[in-house]
């Protein structure tokens, strides 16, 4: 792609920018009811930011920032718990004044620069649906992600769980509910989704959300299952505007660090799902706690079978685009060389998907 017109220049984020860049997000986004709040977060609580990987479009003399876009660093879970570095796509916006003018093009294009130089081979996005075909012509791809929709009655009769000793809200000054947390996750999380370290829990997790948009609740259950400890975590979002609650988060099993694998009874994890997301309600105090709900939440965190009655809604906003050779390292240090796209997909399993188990 040619380079834009003056008065335009693309370039990366400069440190002294920061603010600048978070007022026109708020601006354009703003329009759209997103907060200033979200944007800090995303930007201040992201471990591995990186100004290189800003990309803007500037113009005038005094270089005011009119297009932008973000990719943030992570890494993607495959099969046999190998991971792949890719960049999750964010903050994508023009100034509607200098819109249509291929600003957004340009500062997409600079950013494959980037990501290659940076051995990121993968780009994924969320998109808006207005910017499907932009992203289209730069060459993304849709990827469906499965949704399973969830209905449940007001008053859902069940019981606490037996096994469940404890449950309630996560507290993270507690390392016990931090700890059982990362083991879940390091464990169950399925392949599609995002590396968590322990920066990744501290500074992306952590913090209290601003994105006034949502009410987000995040809960634990602990126990014991045929003597073994067992848990349960749950990340629940109240979005202020609409009726269908959405689950971030739901994994449950063993937790004890050298147990034989064994796998966990799916009665109990669909009992615990059903009584985590009444008490979400109830710490909520959400006037849908009185009302039949429909809870929305990625197909691959389901437990199997599960009788709570659902159907399916397939999101078609997840992009990607393949941008180049890399190579999937596991745990053991061996490498596998992944050439082409199908190799990706054959790694990531036959009902692949990106799984949005939160913000990037
Ligand atoms: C989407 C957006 C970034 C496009 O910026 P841009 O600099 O005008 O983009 P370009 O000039 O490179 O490409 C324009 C293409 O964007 C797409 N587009 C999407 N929404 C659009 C909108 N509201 N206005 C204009 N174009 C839009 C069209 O496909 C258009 O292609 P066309 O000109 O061939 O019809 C800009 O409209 C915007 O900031 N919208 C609000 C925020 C947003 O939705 N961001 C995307 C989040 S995934």
């Amino acid at each position: 792609m040619s380079t834009p017109q003056p008065p335009y220049k693309i370039r990366s984020l400069h440190g002294s920018e920061v603010e600048a860049f978070l007022d026109h997000l708020s601006t354009v986004f703003g329009a759209v009811g997103a907060p200033r709040g979200l944007f800090s977060d995303h930007w201040y609580n992201n471990p591995h930011k990186s100004l290189d990987g800003v990309i803007v479009a500037v113009a005038g003399e005094d270089e005011q920032i009119v297009s932008s876009m973000q990719v943030y660093r992570r890494e993607l879970k495959l099969q046999h718990g190998r991971y792949i570095s890719i960049g999750a796509i964010g903050d994508v916006a023009t100034h509607p004044a200098h819109r249509g003018k291929g600003l957004a093009s340009h500062v997409m294009t600079r950013a494959e620069t980037y990501m290659l130089a940076n051995h990121l081979s993968l780009a994924v996005l969320h998109a808006a649906p207005l910017a499907v075909p932009l992203y289209e012509k730069l060459g993304y791809r849709i990827l469906p992600m499965k949704m399973s929709v969830l209905h449940l009655p007001a008053q859902d009769p069940q019981d606490p769980p037996g096994w469940i000793r404890w449950s309630g809200a996560v507290d993270f000054e507690n390392t016990d509910h931090v700890d059982v947390m990362t083991v879940l996750h390091q464990r169950l999380a399925p392949p599609g989704t995002f590396r968590r370290t322990a920066a990744y829990w501290n500074q992306w997790v952590r913090p209290k959300s601003n994105d006034t948009r949502w009410k987000i609740v995040k809960l634990l259950a602990q126990g014991q299952v045929n003597g073994r400890p067992a848990a349960a975590y749950l990340f629940l979002g109240f979005p202020l505007h609409e009726a269908k609650v959405t689950v971030f988060e739901f994994f449950c099993g063993f937790t004890s660090p050298n147990g034989i694998e064994e796998p966990f009874p799916p009665q109990h994890q669909e009992s615990v799902l059903r009584h985590l997301i009444k008490s979400a309600f109830d710490l909520a105090a959400t006037e849908l706690k009185t009302q039949d709900v429909e809870v929305s939440i990625a197909s691959s965190l389901l437990p199997t079978p599960c009788d709570i009655p659902s159907h399916v809604e397939v999101d078609k906003s997840w992009l990607f685009k393949w941008l180049g050779n890399c190579s999937a390292e596991g745990k053991d240090g061996q490498k596998t060389q992944i050439g082409v796209v199908e190799d990706l997909f054959h790694e990531i399993g036959p009902e692949y998907s990106f799984c949005k188990t939160d913000a990037f």
